[in-house]
């Protein structure tokens, strides 16, 4: 194999035209990774402004009586992602499960049935599974139910609400039977219609808890309670007797005559039960039993 030497004018050309071809394919480079570079910040930036654009901000009231450092209420701050359809409680979900599992609140079917998660949500009682994020201002400032003793941050003692709701015998109760043991006892459609919506309660103490007349009168039977009265008291199987006997509790000092009309309670209630309206007719009904005529 021979080596050819080439013209020492020409070796040099070929050099710099090689040192030119690198500094070309050099500078290329440089500018490809600049690109590259560029394309991952402004790809950064737009994840970050997304991320920003999505997140909810909750300011969410604490307070644990039974640890040291945690007996002085406080909100504490999450900033939780957005997803399409989400509601107050499946965030508190998601900021227990990801930033503090000590969070503590009630909830158990998710679809405003059981009535376990009322809350004081920017100002209002709602239940937290039936708030939408998106329908809230932020940062959306969650506390537990007003007029109610706290027991651990969200979670409010509600012996006192079940106490009054039991002291109207929320049960169906009748001397009037049907003869026949098969026998059904019928109810008219007027008479289910004009019951309907009291029947709808959930228990959740929102109507309570938004009741001014309930916070300065402890004994007060409260906008709840009244409710369930009315439900048995115009059930027309119940019959007259069982019927006095509920107006007799309904009429007590501490029982319609306190409520004032404020209509607070008719306002939160998450299932739209007339409550003040239910109020009124039982008062009604509680003059009309004692008017005699002689
Ligand atoms: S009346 Fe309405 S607000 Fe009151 S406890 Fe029942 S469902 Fe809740
Ligand atoms: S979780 Fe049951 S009513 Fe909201």
């Amino acid at each position: 194999m021979s080596t050819q030497r080439q013209n020492p004018e020409t070796e040099t050309d070929n050099a710099e035209a090689e040192a030119d071809t690198e500094t070309e394919t050099e500078r290329n480079e440089v500018a490809r990774r600049r690109a590259e570079q560029r394309e991952r910040e402004r790809v950064k930036e737009n994840e970050r402004a997304t991320a920003d654009a999505e997140r909810y901000h909750l300011k969410v009231f604490r307070y644990d009586p039974e640890v040291e450092g945690k007996q002085e209420p406080r909100f504490d701050d999450f900033h939780v992602p957005y997803e399409q359809g989400m509601t107050v409680l499946d965030a508190l979900i998601y900021a227990r499960d990801e930033f503090d599992v000590s969070l503590t609140f009630r909830h158990s079917c998710r679809q405003a049935i059981c009535g376990s998660d009322a809350l004081f949500v920017n100002g209002r009682q709602r239940l937290g599974c039936q708030t939408q994020l998106s329908d809230l201002d932020q940062p959306v400032r969650i506390e537990p139910l007003p007029h109610q003793e706290v027991v651990k941050d969200l979670v409010v003692d509600m012996e006192h609400f079940y106490d009054q709701m039991e002291s109207v015998e929320p049960y169906f109760q009748t001397t009037d039977r049907p003869e026949g043991e098969l026998e059904e006892q019928r109810q008219s459609r007027e008479n289910r219609e004009q019951i309907k919506t009291s029947t709808r309660c959930i228990w959740c103490g929102a109507c309570m808890s938004s009741c001014n007349v309930a916070a300065g009168d402890n004994e007060y039977l409260g906008p709840a309670a009244i409710n369930k009265a009315y439900r048995f008291a115009m059930d027309e199987r119940e019959g007259e007797e069982v019927k006095q006997r509920r107006l007799e509790i309904i009429e007590q000092e501490h029982g319609v005559w306190r409520c004032q009309t404020q209509f607070s309670c008719t306002e939160v209630c998450p299932k739209d039960i007339p409550l003040t309206e239910h109020i009124q007719e039982l008062k009604r009904e509680a003059v009309k039993s004692n008017l005699k005529f002689w």
